[in-house]
């Protein structure tokens, strides 16, 4: 089974695909943890922000996994970032077998997959079994985010938080590569409206269980 959940920035979409995950068994891939892989290295060049960014797609061939668990992926340094990198169609395309690759094969002989991003219906997973597109107003996705920054000690305020989803999401919606969309056969869900369990709840409903 493969579970493709897509969404706006803080919109729940990883909470919800790591819930689906865990409850039929399958290994779950948080895409957005590999663009914020190559922020980070990109972040960390020696030249300034601009230049860096010419070498995004040469740094996201190299990931490890170091990388890919490193301490600073959530800070809101990083998503700024990642959302810039994640314009850059070489970029996308240095990414792409990795992760149909994940999903075709995935870890620990898992009888399936979850990923959860922007374009794993549209792009990435265009055959998978069903799709999901997580979304909620975005004053609530800013709280949610915001509380959850400041509850791992990060020192940030909720008009910041605010204007940076804003502007990672009019920069995801609108690039010309891989925009963020739902998929045609995407079942939305408004996040907004519920608590994480009655989301799962409500996201399992679809799913009819091969077990
Ligand atoms: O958790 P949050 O929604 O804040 O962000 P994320 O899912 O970790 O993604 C960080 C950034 O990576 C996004 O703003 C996108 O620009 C980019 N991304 C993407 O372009 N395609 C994906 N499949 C996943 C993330």
């Amino acid at each position: 089974m493969i579970i493709a959940v897509d969404g706006t920035a803080a919109s729940g979409k990883g909470t919800l695909a790591k819930r689906l995950a865990d409850h039929f068994h399958l290994a779950h891939l948080d895409t957005g943890g590999l663009y914020r892989a190559v922020a980070l290295r990109v972040l960390r060049l020696p030249f300034p922000a601009d230049e860096a960014l010419t070498h995004a797609a040469s740094e996201a061939s190299q990931l490890t996994h170091d990388d890919l668990n490193h301490a600073d992926l959530r800070l809101e340094t990083t998503s700024a970032m990642a959302s810039r990198v994640a314009s850059i169609p070489a970029v996308r395309q240095a990414l792409l077998a990795y992760q149909q690759d994940f999903a075709a094969n995935p870890p620990n002989h898992a009888s399936g997959a979850v990923l959860d991003g922007r374009d794993i219906g549209t792009i990435i997973l265009p055959n998978a079994d069903i799709k999901f597109y997580c979304d909620a107003e975005i004053e609530i996705r800013a709280q949610r985010r915001h509380k959850e920054l400041i509850s791992r000690g990060e020192t940030a305020t909720y008009a910041d938080i605010l204007a940076g989803i804003a502007a990672r999401d009019n920069r995801d919606m609108n690039r010309p590569v891989a925009p963020l969309k739902p998929a045609e056969d995407a079942i939305r869900i408004n996040t907004g409206k519920y608590a994480i369990d009655q989301m799962v709840e409500q996201a399992m409903t679809y799913i009819v269980s091969p077990e």
